[in-house]
């Protein structure tokens, strides 16, 4: 059982949220932060604030980091290093896999233990249910703070890689900015058309509450690399394409996003594939051997 006392280092919003919902939930919290002013209202909450990073460090043995990348980490705690020795580093800063591998490999050279985080959701979130966090780094490190971690948001350990965190963040991030970027492009379109958004909303929300049965579908070919064209045939798709790309480039809206789709279903075309499903297109995108 843990004793309700952690350290955080990093009040952004992501931060501020965190100590917060940590005092809401009786823990003792140790912070420090570059700007030390954000720390004002925790500290009227309760909260301490530490006047050194290594005096932060020092208070607890659990430390969750919420800074805005890698680099703000070895920032924040490269010149204190010979304060991280036992300590276990929750390190909930976003960044990519490799980073989180350097990092884990960085706090062991210390003698801490690094466990990588992805939250999954923003600040308003932390605390509530339904809300989750991707961990990965040693299993018994997690279960010995997943009580702690717990209070924030749900506590998904995804492996014992460190770098499987991040990556598990960076799929779902990739999904985030792609599909959101996909309905900005039809409302640009809409627009074009003299069609507000709030008219199309409803038919954009349509479109993604059907998405779940295609992903059940395409997942099954990805993983058996068979793609076949029984529901769909990708020279269909490249057609419909051309007429998505087509419909914009008459309406005069940007087709940048648009050309990259199409490009990648041409070299699929290019490949030989008319035939199969589009999702044979995971073909072109994944990495390549050699
Ligand atoms: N906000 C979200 O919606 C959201 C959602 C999911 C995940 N996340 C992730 O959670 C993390 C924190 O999010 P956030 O929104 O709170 O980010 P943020 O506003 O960028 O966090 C800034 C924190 O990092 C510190 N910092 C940045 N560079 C520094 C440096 N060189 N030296 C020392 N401290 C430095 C800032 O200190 P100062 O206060 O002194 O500037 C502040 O404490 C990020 O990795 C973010 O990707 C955020």
């Amino acid at each position: 059982m843990g004793n309700k006392s952690l350290t955080l280092i990093g009040l952004g919003p992501m931060g501020l949220a965190m100590v917060n919902t940590y005092l809401d939930n009786g823990y003792q919290v140790t912070v420090w932060n570059r700007t030390a002013a954000k720390a004002e209202p925790l500290v009227a909450r309760g909260a301490v604030l530490a006047p050194t990073v290594e005096e932060a460090l020092a208070a607890n043995e659990l430390v969750v980091l919420s800074l805005t990348d890698y680099d703000a980490v070895y920032a924040v705690l490269e010149p204190a290093a010979g304060s991280l020795s036992g300590k276990v580093i929750a390190n909930l800063t976003s960044d990519t896999p490799e980073k989180a591998r350097e990092a884990a490999a960085w706090a062991a050279k210390h003698g801490a233990k690094h466990l990588t985080g992805g939250v999954q959701v923003p600040p308003p979130l932390i605390g509530k249910p339904g809300s989750s966090t991707y961990y990965s780094g040693p299993k018994d490190v997690f279960d010995a703070h997943e009580e702690a971690l717990k209070v924030l948001t749900e506590a998904d350990h995804r492996g014992e890689d460190a770098g499987l965190a991040a990556m598990y963040y960076q799929a779902q991030m990739t999904i985030f900015w792609t599909s959101m970027l996909s309905f900005y492009q039809a409302l640009a379109l809409g627009q074009a058309n003299g069609v507000a958004a709030q008219d199309l909303l409803p038919y954009a929300k349509m479109q993604f509450a059907m998405m779940p049965h295609f992903l059940d579908l395409y997942a099954q070919h990805v993983d058996t690399a068979s793609y076949p064209g029984d529901v769909d045939r990708l020279a269909m798709g490249a057609a419909s394409i051309d007429h998505v790309t087509h419909t914009h480039a008459d309406a005069g809206v940007n087709t940048t996003l648009l050309d990259a789709v199409s490009a990648i279903f041409h070299a699929g075309m290019d490949k030989g594939f008319a035939e199969n499903s589009f999702s044979s297109l995971i073909e072109i995108l994944k990495k390549q051997a050699g």
